[in-house]
């Protein structure tokens, strides 16, 4: 098999500039390398083509660089349903968050029945009508389950691209009020971090991966970095305290690779600026080795 990356350069979905770099960073920090390393093949596909903010407007404080948006998620969407279709494995670097409306969208073009681990401090399920910060990296998952706005869903077809009794939430300690509640009303499983605390990673993953893979035929992982505790994880878009660990992290990615269900990943929200070192991005680097089967022993 191989694994053919996808980068995305953007970060029109975020108020902090800088997370257009985490492509860079991760391939920086020696990420094509380590998964030749663990036998895979490896072909990466470069960047799509991303619009700096500064040259372009918004034009709708509630969702914040819209068209450029949706045009990018355009793009992606079509790559990850090719490099899906000819059998390979699309890892997607990011970026903001936004490009989960594109890879989810291209997974459910290629046809797969998938499931979805979403690996998030956030839920990442607004919509126009409960943003406080009209910022679309806040709401893929919500335009994933066919919430918002027409531009967004409608790419790779009307349908949804999600399915609730599929998706699994891990690692939620920020929630806008509404947002919540739009959560609760769906059948999403969230696993906060009260949950990973009383119970434990290892239980918290094995109950997502039996959610996740009920009647599908795979695992699409999306990773946003700041669900790592700023702590460890500092280089991402919005750190919040009180986040999982180092090792839960790596824990959670061997779990998902003793699966073989893994079909497809992103791994987002790299923002290099406020890194130390690329600390966070080869952090990023050492959790994609983990997910695609890198073991100590
Ligand atoms: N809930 C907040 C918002 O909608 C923060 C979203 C953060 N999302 C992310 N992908 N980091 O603005
Ligand atoms: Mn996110
Ligand atoms: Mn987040
Ligand atoms: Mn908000």
């Amino acid at each position: 098999r191989v694994i053919r990356i996808i980068g995305v350069p953007i970060d029109l979905g975020a108020d902090r500039r800088g997370v257009d770099m985490g492509p860079s960073a991760m391939r920086y920090a020696g990420l094509n390398a380590e998964l030749l390393r663990l036998g895979w093949k490896v072909e990466d596909l470069g960047n799509l083509e991303v619009p700096i903010p500064e040259t372009r407007e918004i034009n709708n404080k509630l969702l914040k660089y819209l068209e450029e948006i949706a045009k990018v998620n355009e793009q992606l969407h079509l790559k990850v349903a090719e490099v899906i279709k000819e059998g390979g494995v699309p890892l997607i670097l990011g970026g903001d968050h936004s490009l989960g409306i594109g890879s989810l969208a291209g997974l459910a073009l290629s046809g797969r029945r998938f499931g979805l681990i979403w690996f998030d401090t956030h839920g990442d399920y607004n919509s126009s009508v409960t943003t406080n910060s009209g910022n679309i990296h806040g709401m893929p998952l919500a335009v994933a389950n066919g919430i918002g706005a027409k531009e967004l869903t409608s790419i790779g077809g009307e349908q949804k691209k999600i399915r609730e009794e599929n998706t699994v939430i891990i690692g939620a300690r920020d929630m806008d009020p509404e947002e919540r509640e739009m959560l609760r009303r769906s059948k999403i499983t969230v696993f906060t971090m009260n949950d990973i605390d009383q119970r434990g990673m290892k239980e918290v993953v094995h109950e997502a991966i039996r959610r996740a893979s009920l009647e599908t035929d795979g695992i699409h992982v999306s990773f946003d970095l700041d669900v790592i505790d700023p702590l460890e994880a500092p280089g991402v878009g919005t750190p919040v305290a009180g986040g999982i660990t180092y090792r839960e992290a790596h824990l959670a990615m061997e779990l998902i690779a003793e699966t073989g269900l893994l079909i497809s990943m992103d791994m987002v929200e790299v923002n290099p600026i406020l890194d130390y070192k690329n600390k966070t991005a080869e952090l990023a680097v050492g959790l994609i080795c983990s997910a695609f089967g890198k073991r100590i022993y």
